[in-house]
């Protein structure tokens, strides 16, 4: 048993103070993070250089003393090491050239590339050496949902509607992207765990936007295939859900992929995620990430309530989803000493 407090609570141990991390704690809100951000060049130059990406994996650590690292990275890295050309131009997020048919699937790699990933798992060996024996490293990848939509549309989009046409239209070859990515994110994240990342998340960002039959078919199962392909390898593998925007559909998820925790968004009912949630996965969240940005009573009334509502049972605090470029640190200082007393 883990005597990390992140590893102790997703053995569904309750922690009078629970273990804290931010989604995004690595990032534009810190000045050290533009500092080095702007010494790599490009994003993905910083993701591929171990040395830069483990000393901002350790940024956020050494600032707040968080309760885990979250590895420096990108879930656009696994269409990279699958054959697809993927750009993040400065401002404008991700660009990828949009998959829309037969002809572009067959393109793709069956497996991925373990050159182009192995720079990543070397990041995580160097910030696993430099961590202390109360934090956790995290690993992590996109779920093959979210991974898809930017794969389908090519960028960022609203509604994720490219994907969502394409999964309607054509089921099948749909599903043969998501077995590509399903086999994919095994690989990856056995590949990080094996490197000595002690937990990984599946963040399935874009999830809320399936009706509940697509959700099933495109969020829960190729998770399950995920969760159980990555226990093979290694076996007892802890491993977070985050499928944001879930909302009813956050017990099946639970239930059925088998994750050791899951995350929730802030749209999520607290006292229902203690009732339904809590008494079988560890809950992760759900400060939404505005009322951080907004600080003062906003943000206490909404650490109280998380703690309120879900703190007497496994708990991991965290965000809703990832923290904004513009949140002042003074506001993550105030959130850590309210939740730490
Ligand atoms: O959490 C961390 O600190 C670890 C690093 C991490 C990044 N992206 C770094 C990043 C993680 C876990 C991610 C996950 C990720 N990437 C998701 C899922 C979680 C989420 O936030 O919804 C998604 C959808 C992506 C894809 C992505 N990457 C987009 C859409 C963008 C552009 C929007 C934006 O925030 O800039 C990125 C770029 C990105 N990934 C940045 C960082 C720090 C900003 C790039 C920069 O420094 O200019």
């Amino acid at each position: 048993m883990g005597i990390k407090p992140l590893l102790r609570v997703l053995a569904r141990e309750r922690e009078a103070v629970p273990p804290v991390w931010m989604m995004r704690q690595a990032g534009r809100y810190l000045p050290e993070y533009r500092a080095v951000r702007e010494k790599a060049g490009g994003f993905l130059d910083l993701c591929f250089n171990p040395k830069l990406a483990a000393e901002v994996t350790l940024q956020p650590v050494c600032r707040f003393g968080f309760d885990a690292a979250i590895l420096f990275s990108d879930i656009l890295i696994v269409p990279l090491a699958l054959g697809r050309k993927v750009e993040f131009l400065a401002g404008e997020g991700p660009k990828l050239e949009p998959l829309t048919d037969a002809a572009a699937l067959a393109s793709l790699r069956e497996t991925i590339d373990g050159k182009i990933l192995a720079p990543v798992y070397e990041t995580v060996a160097r910030v696993k050496s430099a961590l202390d024996s109360k934090t956790a490293l995290i690993g992590f990848c996109g779920a093959p949902w979210t991974v898809a939509t930017y794969m389908v549309a090519g960028e960022a989009t609203p509604d994720q509607a490219p994907a969502r046409l394409f999964a309607l239209r054509d089921p099948e070859n749909f599903s043969t992207l998501i077995d590509l990515l399903v086999q994919g994110s095994i690989e990856y994240l056995a590949g990080q765990l094996k490197a000595g990342a002690e937990v990984v998340q599946i963040f399935d960002t874009w999830a809320g936007v399936l009706s509940p039959e697509q959700f099933d078919r495109w969020c829960i199962q190729p998770t399950e295939k995920i969760v159980a392909g990555v226990r093979r390898q290694v076996p007892g593998a802890k491993i977070i859900g985050f499928p944001r925007g879930a909302g009813a559909m956050a017990l099946p998820y639970a239930i059925a992929t088998g994750v050791d925790g899951i995350g929730l968004d802030w749209t999520f009912l607290r006292s229902l995620a203690h009732d339904i949630l809590q008494p079988r996965v560890t809950v992760q969240g759900n400060v939404d990430p505005l009322a951080l940005l907004a600080g003062g009573a906003a943000l206490d009334r909404e650490v109280d309530d998380v703690m309120a509502a879900l703190s007497n049972g496994p708990l991991i605090f965290n965000l809703g989803h990832g923290i904004l470029p513009d949140t002042p640190i003074a506001h993550v200082e105030r959130m850590l000493k309210r939740v730490r007393g």
